[in-house]
């Protein structure tokens, strides 16, 4: 079969195919722990489901305007007014199927071939595909000191006369990292002086711990006129638990979002009527859900971290955020692929390599499942990886026995 030469060099998604293994292998019932989950697990918001329900019991479920429906665009700018400081007009704010669909509006509206991206490495698994799926070239850049928080100097050094745009992603998938205000308000100025677009991919905005604030990119742009070349992604899918619902968001100047709709519109018309009414619901609706989504992550994080250090061979470099961490396996396994496949096949514990997110030798572990989950897959990493551990171990009634030292 003939495809395109883009599609050649698309992979598929390595987290969601691993959701699809840990499902088969729970279907034959073995008892998998997923600990590569993108996803919190808590109900969707009632407002939400009451807001859907609202319009489904209507019966008059159609199409919608191409860039949202006019209350979730005021309830994203109300959202941007509360917790950005800086109100949008509608025209700035356009809603899509999830904040992947808004992020790929704009890398199609923005990027000529060969044109370039920067984003810090470890990066969201599916930034790299994306940017080729426009003709474009991922640019993912190393900090130089190893760590997971870039510095300005690592991003200049790799811009040149064919960068066209950055993408950040505080707080980070995979490591969880929140970035610095300073660093990202380096960004901002470094964007605006060199003319670059500059893409702030906060979809796990609020999801952050130990009192910190969420950093906002408008507080540090001198350009808020509709020149301005900051695009800030947003959605309801991790905050509010809603990922199967896809609604994300852009908020950018109005004639990107022009731009931006009119390919939306010629891919997939505006995002479902069902969905966009239950993420207005989530928006406008009682907000306990997000704080205590946020207090259980942190709570799971903790819980996480202790079962780590108690890890010999494994450095953990504290998450601030997000329901990920990154830690580094590779005093174990310096191959991230083989590393995760021995976890899976022996101790039936899922974990994503760090290869994925351009980091060998880590693996990403979520905590966004139960405590339970947590202490036992770790437990279970612990068994297969510490050569002095017992020979068997028991998951249930079901005896594993070391064939490996
Ligand atoms: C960094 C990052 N950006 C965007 C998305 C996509 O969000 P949505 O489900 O709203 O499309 C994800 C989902 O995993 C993500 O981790």
């Amino acid at each position: 079969m003939s495809i395109s030469l883009i599609a050649k060099t698309i992979g598929e998604s390595a987290t969601l195919k691993l959701n699809e293994v840990a499902a088969i292998l729970r279907a034959k019932g073995d008892p998998v722990i997923h600990l590569g989950g993108g996803e919190p697990k808590g109900k969707a918001p009632l407002d939400a489901i009451l807001a859907a329900a609202a319009l489904l019991n209507s019966g008059e479920v159609r199409y919608t305007a191409l860039d949202g429906i006019p209350a979730l665009k005021q309830a994203i700018i109300r959202y941007t007014e509360e917790f950005y400081g800086w109100k949008p007009a509608p025209e700035n704010v356009m809603a899509s199927g999830g904040a992947k669909q808004a992020i790929m509006s704009a890398l199609h509206a923005i990027l000529n071939p060969q044109e370039e991206v920067i984003f810090p490495v470890p990066y969201w698994v599916s930034y790299p595909d994306m940017v080729k799926l426009v003709g474009a070239i991922p640019v993912p850049v190393t900090p130089e000191d190893g760590s997971f928080i870039p510095r300005i100097q690592d991003i200049e050094q790799v811009t040149g006369s064919y960068t066209k745009m950055v993408i950040l992603n505080s707080p980070n998938n995979p490591s969880g990292a929140v970035y610095p205000a300073e660093f990202v308000a380096d960004v901002v100025d470094f964007c605006e002086r060199r003319g670059l677009y500059l893409v702030m991919d906060d979809i796990y905005h609020r999801l952050i711990f130990d009192g910190r604030e969420p950093v906002n990119a408008y507080e540090f742009a001198k350009d808020r006129s509709n020149n301005s070349k900051l695009i800030i992604i947003n959605g309801v899918s991790k905050q509010y638990a809603m990922t199967g619902f896809r609604i994300g968001w852009a908020v950018a100047n109005p004639t990107l979002i022009e731009v931006m709709t009119n390919i939306q519109g010629h891919e997939t018309s505006g995002p479902s009527a069902l969905l966009q009414h239950a993420a207005v619901g989530a928006i406008n609706g009682i907000q306990s859900s997000v704080n205590n989504l946020r207090m259980t992550l942190e709570n799971n994080r903790n819980v996480l971290l202790d079962q780590l250090r108690s890890f010999d061979g494994v450095r953990i470099e504290e998450p601030g955020g997000t329901f990920y961490s990154f830690p580094d396996f590779s005093h174990y396994n310096k191959n991230s692929v083989e590393l995760s496949q021995f976890l899976l096949d022996k101790v039936q514990v899922v974990t994503v390599p760090g290869s994925e997110f351009g980091m060998e030798g880590h693996l990403r572990l979520s905590y966004c499942g139960s405590i339970k989950e947590i202490n036992e897959g770790i437990e279970r990493m612990k068994w297969a990886l510490d050569p002095n551990s017992p020979n068997e171990l028991y998951i249930g009634e079901r005896k594993l026995v070391r064939d490996w030292s």
